[in-house]
């Protein structure tokens, strides 16, 4: 792998400043057979989770607390869109909260509840959930006013080259887009699918553990879940993914 990434590293550095191309979505860069595999609610394992997310939404917790449907009533309604809007800026904190820190922040804040965690079972149903009643509607993140400074620590991070192979994001995902590496086919790296299914993984899984998993491949810090240069590099390809359809939950190899 090593050797191919190498190859990759002389094939891309003439590349100063690839021109942004119209960002594509991840499905559109996957094999014919799993994109109808993704399309398809009975062969897309992911749609077990969004079961589960739905019926967790539903569910009364022990003690006092009240169940999420308590105070969002017609979720098919009031939290449609909603998804769309992640990673935004929490205008009680001033920190950036992507779809997963909202749901916690409702979990302990208003439900009275200890937060899930990241990648549990439980946040990642609530989020495939509530990710997939925004299915087909436009992501629209704002980047403007508090946002600012996270969009620009996002795209400062993508731009950057990191890691033993000293790669940005952008040289793989603007510059190699429709290449091959290791029988994937190189996307724009919308993450509009997400949390997904990955056929490695055998599991659901977030946007940050697929950030994880490029982090790895270039040999460069693994940031936690949740953490903010993951969250700021979340706002930023939100933001390169403007106009296109949130298509959670999605399906990879
Ligand atoms: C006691 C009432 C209450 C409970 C219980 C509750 N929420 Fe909320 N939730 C709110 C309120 C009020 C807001 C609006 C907060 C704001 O925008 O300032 C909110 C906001 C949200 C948002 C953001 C909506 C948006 O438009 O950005 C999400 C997502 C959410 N809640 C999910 C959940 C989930 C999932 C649960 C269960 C784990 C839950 N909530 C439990 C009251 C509640
Ligand atoms: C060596 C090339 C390479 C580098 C560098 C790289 N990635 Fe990736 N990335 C891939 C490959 C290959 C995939 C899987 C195929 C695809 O969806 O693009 C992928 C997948 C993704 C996806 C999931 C897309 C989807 O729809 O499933 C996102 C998001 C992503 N990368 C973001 C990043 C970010 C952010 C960085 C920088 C921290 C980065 N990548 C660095 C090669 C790379």
């Amino acid at each position: 792998m090593t050797w191919f990434l190498s190859a990759i590293v002389v094939l891309v550095l003439p590349l100063a400043s690839p021109a942004l191309a119209e960002i594509k979505s991840g499905s559109d860069f996957l094999s014919p057979e799993l994109r109808r595999q993704q399309a398809d609610e009975t062969r897309n394992p992911a749609f077990f989770w969004v079961e589960q997310g739905r019926e967790l939404f539903s569910r009364k917790p022990a003690g006092e607390g009240q169940a999420c449907i308590a105070c969002h009533a017609d979720p098919q309604q009031s939290l449609r869109g909603t998804a769309t809007q992640y990673p935004q800026v929490d205008a009680g904190t001033g920190k950036l909260l992507n779809l997963e820190g909202r749901i916690e922040q409702c979990r302990v804040e208003r439900q009275k509840q200890p937060a899930f965690g990241h990648e549990t079972p439980e946040l990642l149903s609530l989020t495939a959930y509530l990710a997939s009643l925004s299915r087909g509607l436009p992501m629209q993140v704002k980047t403007d006013g508090a946002a600012t400074p996270y969009y620009e620590a996002g795209k400062a991070f993508f731009e950057r080259r990191q890691g033993q192979l000293n790669l940005s994001c952008q040289q793989c995902h603007d510059g190699l887009v429709g290449q091959k590496l290791r029988g994937d086919t190189i996307s724009h790296g919308a993450g509009t699918g997400y949390p997904a299914y990955r056929l490695e993984w055998n599991d659901v899984g977030s946007l940050h553990r697929r950030l994880r998993a490029c982090s790895l491949g270039v040999r460069a810090t693994q940031f936690d879940y949740g953490a903010p240069e993951y969250l700021a590099l979340e706002l930023y390809l939100a933001d390169r993914a403007k106009g296109l359809p949130v298509e959670t939950p999605g399906m990879r190899r």
